[in-house]
Parts: structure tokens; C-alpha cells; sequence
């Protein structure tokens, strides 16, 4: 696949905010307690809603004696429906992995650490523990079941196309797809399982609006964009309407100098360093882009899917920056008394969040659901998830040599299609229990 150069290397320059640590704890606690999305009154009478979910297809998986293959047709109750999913730690999981590179071909080359000589397996031996809850380990023929004659669209960079490599090893146990891609451009490719009719596809867009590369090299030679923060990038906002589900994510590319336009002018930029253009920040960027996305969305006509940011997945450079011998070498998950969100990575997640809840706001108005997939507390605590030196080979000349920006597969991105599992299986929870509640009411009526 030629995920040219540049799909692969993210951030620019430096500059830390210091926040205190009191601070953050107090506005991380107030992020977690707002964003408790998944709580649900409990659905004991969910058996009986899905008996129509019928179950014709198990026996699709030849080899499913395994572990939770088998999927028994009716939904279960979900035993996090009480629970913050995205809150807890890392612990050990002896089973795992549940693919390997030599089972599955979608690794992406860069994401396939154990063929570059990564010494060390740990790192793919642990599973997440919510507070309070379990989160059930992932069940292909159950995703595949929930998502029959439905379609999933991946809308960010090269880390969404991550999840969506993890996604189709995860569901390889019962199918692969086939490629019906409608460009041989790999940045937006299409993938269909045929025995579910559903279909999956990547979109590209780094920036997540308008933007071109107005100088390959730029003030930090890893080249100056042009973002035109006010325009919809095309290249996706034509192609989702149709989706049911779209799951957006975008983060590292803001790094990187930038000049910002709206209204087709100049309003400043980010480290562009040049005459007479105000240097705004990345975060204006940040915030700017996401605001335009997510009117792109609700500004969608037939558009009538579920909405997910996966939130930003913090890197793990340490020891220097990204393109200065940074380097993430450790082998163990922290404990999460061991580190906290702070700096770049808490302003832009909080600067998502924010965006976020306008535009569900917004999307209410016309029926349009938004959920957060809030994967950055789990993924601040795996520093030894990511490639680092082992996405390459040692001579190999990459810009990213150090890799702690994208995720090992086998490896902790895993976990992210445990939530949207988890958060398919509420959705449907969800729907079924509103169309009761409608159906009761219609019936007090009559
Ligand atoms: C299923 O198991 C059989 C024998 O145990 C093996 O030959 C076959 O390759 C397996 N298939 C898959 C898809 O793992
Ligand atoms: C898979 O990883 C092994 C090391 O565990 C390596 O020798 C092999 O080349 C890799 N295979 C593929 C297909 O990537
Ligand atoms: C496949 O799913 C699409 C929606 O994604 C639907 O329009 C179409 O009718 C389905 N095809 C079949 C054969 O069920
Ligand atoms: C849209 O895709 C085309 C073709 O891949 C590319 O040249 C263009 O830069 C993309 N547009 C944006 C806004 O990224
Ligand atoms: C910057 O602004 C000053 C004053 O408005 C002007 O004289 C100068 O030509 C500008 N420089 C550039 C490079 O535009
Ligand atoms: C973190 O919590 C664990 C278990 O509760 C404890 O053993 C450890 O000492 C704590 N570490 C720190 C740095 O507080
Ligand atoms: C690596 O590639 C870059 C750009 O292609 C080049 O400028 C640099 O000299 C190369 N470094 C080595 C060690 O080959």
C-alpha cells in the first residue's frame, strides 16, 4: 500500500503549556462526569425486543470454538450500561492476542511491529478494566450481526485507518471483506462484507477541512499547509451522507505549521513564521476545523446516521521531540495513578469535547446523534503501545523514525472496537427502547 510519506509523520514543534496538576485533575474529573454518556436504565425486557434479531448466521464461523465466537442471536443485557466504559486500567490478560500477523493481512507494514524485530510481547497482553464494570472481550460474529446491511465510515488520518485495520482483524475470525473501493487511491478505500452486506470505508483527511500543502518543506521542514478552516474538505463531506454510522477523529496533523484562511483570506496561522501573519496557535486550528466538520455533518440533507468522535489518542514521545530523538520505550502500561492528561493533549481533547457538545446540540435540533468514543483516558496510559523504532526496518530512511504516534497491531487499538461494540450494542438498546416508548405512546393516544 503506498501510504505516501507523509500519511505516516504528524507534529511540529514544541512550546508546553503548564498547566498545574491541580487544575487538570479538577477539569479532567468534571470531562469524565459530563461525558457518562453510556448510562442506561436497565432494559431487562431486552430479550424479548430482539427475538426478531434472529440468528441464521453463527454457524459462519468454522473455528469458533475458540472463545466468545459464538454468538447465541439475541443481544445481551449489557453489563456497562451503568458504567463509565472509558474510565479505568489496564490489566493483564493471558489470552490475548486474539490475531497475530501471520492470521491476519490487513496490518498495515508500519503498524506490523513484531516483523520489524520488536523484542518484547507484553504489550499485547492486557485488556481494559472500566471502574465498576466489565468490558466483554470482542465478539466478531456479534459486531458483524449488529451491523448487517449497515455501513461505517473511518473519517480522519492515518490512526482512524489504524482502528479500521484492527477492526478488520478483530472481525477475520468469521470474514474478511472485499475490496470494492471506487478509487485505487488506498486513502479512501471501501471494503464489503458480503455475507452481512456491510460495508466499511476510509476517508482521508488529516486536517478534517479544506487544505493543501502550500511548501513541503516550511519553517520545521515537515511542510506549511494551507487550511482553509471556514471550507468542507469534499473529499468526505460528498461521500457520508449515505453512512450510518461516521466516526470521526483527527489530532496529530495540527502540530505541524499551518497558514489559516477564512473567507478565503489570511486570518493568521500556526508557526508559519511569516510577515505580517499572526501566529493564532494550533488550537484556533484545532477548534476552527472540528466546528467546520461537524456543521459539514449536520449540514448533511439525507443524512441520518450516529455521529462518533473518537477522541483524541495522546503520543508518547519522551526524551525529546518527535524529530529530535524522542522515543517511547517503555514495555508497560501506567497505572492510572501514574500519569495524568496534561499540556497539548489535554487543551486539544478539552477543545474537542467542546466542539463536540455544540454540534450535538446542533444535530439535536434535526434528530442527528452524536456519542463520543472517548478512548484518550485508556490510551494515555499505554505509552508501550505504539511502534517506536520496530515500524520499519533500521536502515530505513522515514521521517517518523521513532513511531509513537500510531499503534501496534496486535495492540492496545483493540480496545477501541470493544467500545464501539459496546456502544453499537447501547445504540441498539437505545433505539429499540425510544420505538417503545413512541409505540406506548401512540397506543395512549388511541
Ligand atoms: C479452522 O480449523 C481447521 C482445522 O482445525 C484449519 O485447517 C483451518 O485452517 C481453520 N480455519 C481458519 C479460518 O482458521
Ligand atoms: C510476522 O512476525 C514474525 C515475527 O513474529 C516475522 O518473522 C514475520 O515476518 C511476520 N510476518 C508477516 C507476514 O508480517
Ligand atoms: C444492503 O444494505 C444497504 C444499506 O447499507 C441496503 O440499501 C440494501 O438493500 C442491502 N442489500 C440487501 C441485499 O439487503
Ligand atoms: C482530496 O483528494 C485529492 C485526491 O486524492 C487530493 O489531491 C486533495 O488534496 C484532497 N483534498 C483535500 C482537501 O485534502
Ligand atoms: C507588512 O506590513 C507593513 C505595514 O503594514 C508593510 O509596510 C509591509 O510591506 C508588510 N510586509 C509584507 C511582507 O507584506
Ligand atoms: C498507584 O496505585 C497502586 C494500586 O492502588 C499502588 O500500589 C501504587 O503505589 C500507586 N502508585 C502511585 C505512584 O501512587
Ligand atoms: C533521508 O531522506 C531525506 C529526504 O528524502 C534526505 O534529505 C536525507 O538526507 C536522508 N537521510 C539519510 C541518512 O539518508
Amino acid at each position: 500500500m503506498k501510504y505516501q510519506a507523509n500519511g505516516q509523520l504528524p507534529y511540529g514543534i514544541k512550546s508546553q503549556n503548564k498547566t498545574t496538576k491541580f487544575v487538570v485533575i479538577a477539569v479532567m474529573s468534571l470531562v469524565l462526569f459530563t461525558t457518562v454518556p453510556l448510562y442506561y436504565p436497565s432494559l431487562t425486557y431486552s430479550s424479548f425486543i430482539f427475538t426478531s434479531f434472529n440468528s441464521d448466521h453463527e454457524s459462519s464461523s468454522p473455528n469458533s470454538s475458540e472463545r466468545s465466537d459464538e454468538y447465541d442471536g439475541a443481544i445481551p443485557t449489557s453489563s456497562t450500561h451503568k458504567c463509565d466504559i472509558f474510565s479505568g486500567e489496564w490489566v493483564p490478560n493471558p489470552d490475548a492476542p486474539f490475531y497475530t500477523n501471520k492470521t491476519c493481512w490487513a496490518i498495515h507494514e508500519h503498524q506490523n511491529c513484531m516483523k520489524y524485530g520488536r523484542p518484547d510481547t507484553e504489550f499485547m497482553k492486557w485488556r481494559w478494566k472500566p471502574d465498576g464494570c466489565e468490558l466483554p472481550v470482542f465478539n466478531p460474529a456479534q459486531f458483524l450481526e449488529l451491523v448487517r446491511d449497515k455501513s461505517l465510515a473511518f473519517v480522519g488520518d492515518s490512526v482512524a485507518r489504524n482502528q479500521m485495520q484492527s477492526l478488520i482483524c478483530l472481525l477475520s475470525k468469521v470474514e474478511y471483506p472485499i475490496d470494492v473501493s471506487y478509487t485505487s487511491d488506498q486513502r479512501f478505500a471501501r471494503w464489503k462484507y458480503t455475507t452481512y452486506n456491510f460495508t466499511m470505508a476510509t476517508f482521508w483527511t488529516p486536517h478534517l477541512v479544506k487544505a493543501e500543502e502550500s511548501d513541503s518543506n516550511g519553517p520545521t521542514h515537515t511542510g506549511l499547509f494551507s487550511l482553509y478552516l471556514d471550507e468542507f474538505d469534499e473529499n468526505w463531506t460528498t461521500q457520508v451522507s449515505d453512512f450510518d454510522y461516521i466516526l470521526i477523529s483527527g489530532g496529530h496533523w495540527f502540530y505541524r505549521p499551518a497558514v489559516f484562511y477564512e473567507n478565503r483570506r489570511v486570518v493568521g496561522c500556526h508557526y508559519c513564521l511569516l510577515p505580517n501573519v499572526t501566529d493564532l496557535g494550533m488550537y484556533y486550528g484545532y477548534r476552527k476545523a472540528f466546528r467546520t466538520a461537524f456543521k459539514a455533518i449536520n449540514s448533511l440533507k439525507n443524512y441520518k446516521g450516529v455521529t462518533y468522535l473518537r477522541t483524541l489518542a495522546p503520543s508518547h514521545f519522551e526524551g525529546g521531540l518527535w524529530n529530535d530523538g524522542g522515543n517511547c520505550i517503555r514495555t508497560r502500561p501506567f497505572r492510572s495513578n501514574e500519569t495524568l492528561l496534561e499540556g497539548q493533549s489535554m487543551e486539544l481533547y478539552m477543545t474537542q469535547i467542546e466542539e463536540f457538545r455544540a454540534a450535538e446540540r446542533e444535530g439535536k435540533k434535526r434528530g442527528l446523534k452524536f456519542r463520543l468514543l472517548d478512548t484518550t483516558q485508556a490510551m494515555l496510559l499505554r505509552p508501550d503501545g505504539h511502534p517506536s523504532r520496530y515500524g520499519h526496518w533500521p536502515h530505513e530512511n522515514v521521517t517518523l523514525y521513532n513511531d509513537c504516534v500510531h499503534w501496534c497491531l496486535p495492540g492496545p487499538i483493540d480496545t477501541w472496537n470493544d467500545f464501539l461494540l459496546e456502544m453499537l450494542k447501547t445504540e441498539r438498546l437505545r433505539s429499540a427502547e425510544e420505538s417503545l416508548h413512541s409505540k406506548d405512546r401512540k397506543l395512549l393516544v388511541r
